[in-house]
């Protein structure tokens, strides 16, 4: 699949939840593997970015199976989850309150929470501008946001590497173990990501400040942080 066969608008936001919805009970397996792993690190790091207050009542925006969930517990937060893919949340294994919903129209009042983390769900959004305006609404002046998604190496080495690996391999192993055309569908859709400055600027125009931008693994993911004004 290339970023110009890539689906938009409603046909992207009814193919992403029919497509989680059908891959949700192999997910983790899937995920877990293709990441050697390496996902549960970030995840980490993802929630110790936040250093928030313990107990701090945490969203997370496209919850899946709710790893994040369980990670933002662990760390001592309250957390809970919204996922548009009703799969995805009845096999989530997570004690958090979770909630269908689209992250584009939250269903909490504005302020109302400490802080806002997603993992990998940004570039399976219609339009990420929004849903960085959505979190500015529904977090607290002071809270914290953590948005951890895939990313592209600058190096050309790490680039081939990088993509050899997510076009060729990571399609195979979906479709041994899950969903051949999803796993497609995941590697080509780090197309809809924009450069690593233009989100950074997407984070500063929806109200937050202090932002700061980590990758980790050779850099194929990123981690981009801030505070609500
Ligand atoms: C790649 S999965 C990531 C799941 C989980 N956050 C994790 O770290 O494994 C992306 C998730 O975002 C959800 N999602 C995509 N678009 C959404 C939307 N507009 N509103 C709510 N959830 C959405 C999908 O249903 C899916 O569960």
């Amino acid at each position: 699949m290339t970023a110009t066969q890539l689906p938009v608008g409603k046909g992207k936001a009814q193919m992403v939840e029919a497509m989680f919805n059908r891959i949700a009970p192999r997910y983790d397996l899937v995920n877990a593997l293709m990441t050697f792993g390496l996902d549960s690190w970030w995840r980490r790091r993802t929630v110790r970015a936040l250093a928030l207050p313990s107990h701090a009542r945490v969203l997370d925006l496209g919850c899946g199976t709710g790893d994040l969930c369980r990670e933002l517990s662990r760390g001592g937060y309250r957390p809970i989850g919204v996922d548009v893919a009703a799969e995805m949340l009845t096999h989530a294994r997570t004690a958090a309150p979770l909630f269908r919903a689209d992250v584009l129209e939250l269903p909490f009042r504005d302020g109302s929470l400490d802080g806002a983390v997603s993992g990998f769900a940004l570039r399976n959004v219609v339009d990420i501008a929004a849903v960085f305006r959505e979190a500015a609404r529904v977090v607290r002046s002071g809270g914290r946001v953590a948005f951890l998604e895939v990313a592209v190496p600058g190096s050309r080495l790490l680039q081939s590497a990088h993509s050899l690996y997510f076009r060729r391999i990571v399609p195979l192993i979906g479709a041994a173990l899950s969903d051949g055309a999803a796993y497609r569908y995941l590697p080509a859709s780090t197309a809809y990501l924009p450069a690593p400055a233009v989100l950074m600027g997407m984070l500063g125009d929806a109200g937050f400040e202090r932002l700061q931008r980590q990758t980790f693994s050779a850099e194929v993911a990123q981690l981009l942080v801030g505070t609500r004004r």
